[in-house]
């Protein structure tokens, strides 16, 4: 570096898929225009999220701000934001969020061969405390022909094209994988533009940290009892630190960076625990493999579960491999 303010020839996210669709002759760049649609909601998100306390953006739906506005909560804007940019790249046909009970056909003079599914604000308890939270999406390709209906967005997270996720944190980072390993971008809000700064993100082997709402432990497994048990009295070595946010994108984020174990296991009153497969766990797995990490529900690989309806949730073990692979021994056993 010369020590210049502007880096004059920054890797952005889209130059990145861009020299990453010129690996694939026949690519038609409509996962370029789809991904930038992403980026764009990503950026309104982010810059709503920042002045949500001044803007009153958040608060009840209808509600009026001071200039007597109406304004919009801001997982609603969020949803909002999603649908319309990923409607109108023309490269979508079918949507499937967390906000909307049903999936959400594109008109068709707009369609195009993905699927997208999303959960446009993730982490909501933790708006209205200024945590972290985030958006997260993965991608699938229609595979069947004519129009599209439901069935065609209950594929197993293999299909994923490319998945992601945006944290807004004390920054704003997209992660994104197509499938070639894992990148994280930072958006330099100077320029409104995310440039690489994480490449080649992995996560290591193993971890000094467990992450689960601890809250629920009478309701637990006794797997994850003991899981727990070991990491804070262990018969050797020192115990794991405990972390735990309740934004799973924040949680994840920092099981990429720094390692450890991501946990949101069944419980005795919800048996598939809380979080949905098609717009959480998925896009979270996905990132997480290709980074050399282990995502489970317990049994099997996460990515492997066929969904049999768009909303449903599994439990959830992700993060360094030997951690991972630590709770499914003990699954095994008990
Ligand atoms: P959402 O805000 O999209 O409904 O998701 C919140 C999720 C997830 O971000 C987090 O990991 C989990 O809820 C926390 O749940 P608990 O409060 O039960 O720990
Ligand atoms: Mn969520
Ligand atoms: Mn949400």
């Amino acid at each position: 570096m010369s020590g210049q303010a502007i880096d004059t020839n920054a890797m952005t996210l889209i130059r990145y898929v861009l020299a990453e669709q010129k690996k694939f002759p026949g690519a038609t760049g409509d996962l370029t225009a789809l991904l930038n649609s992403i980026l764009t909601a990503c950026k309104a998100v982010s810059s709503a999220v920042r002045k949500a306390g001044i803007a009153k953006i958040f608060g009840i739906v209808g509600q009026t701000n001071v200039q007597g506005e109406e304004v919009k909560k801001l997982d609603v804007l969020a949803n909002d934001l999603f649908i319309n940019m990923l409607k109108s790249s023309y490269t979508t046909c079918l949507l499937i969020s967390e906000e909307d009970e049903r999936v959400i056909e594109v008109e068709t003079d707009k369609r195009g061969k993905y699927i997208v599914c999303f959960d446009p604000l993730d982490g909501s308890s933790n708006i209205d405390c200024l945590v972290s939270i985030g958006s997260i999406f993965s991608i699938y390709r229609k595979t069947s022909t004519g129009p599209p209906t439901e069935q065609d967005g209950l594929q197993s997270g293999r299909n994923i094209v490319a998945a992601g996720y945006a944290l807004y944190g004390s920054a704003t980072m997209v992660v994104l994988s197509t499938g070639n390993g894992v990148n994280g971008f930072m958006l330099d809000p100077a320029i409104g533009e995310f440039i690489l700064t994480d490449p080649n993100m992995t996560v290591k082997p193993r971890g000094k940290y467990y992450s689960i709402n601890e809250g629920y432990a009478s309701l637990w497994d006794k797997a994850v009892t003991e899981y727990v048990k070991r990491k804070k009295y262990p018969e050797n070595g020192k115990p794991y630190g405990a972390r735990y946010i309740g934004s799973m994108v924040a949680d994840v984020h920092r099981t990429l960076k720094y390692g450890g174990i991501f946990m949101y296991p069944a419980t005795k009153d919800s048996p598939n625990g809380k979080l949905r497969l098609l717009y959480e766990c998925n896009p979270m797995a996905y990132i997480i493999e290709q980074a050399g990490g282990l995502a489970s529900s317990g049994k099997i690989p996460i990515l492997d579960v066929v969904p049999k309806k768009i909303h449903q949730r599994s439990p959830i073990f992700l993060g360094s491999r030997e951690d991972v692979e630590e709770i499914l021994d003990l699954y095994k056993q008990l």
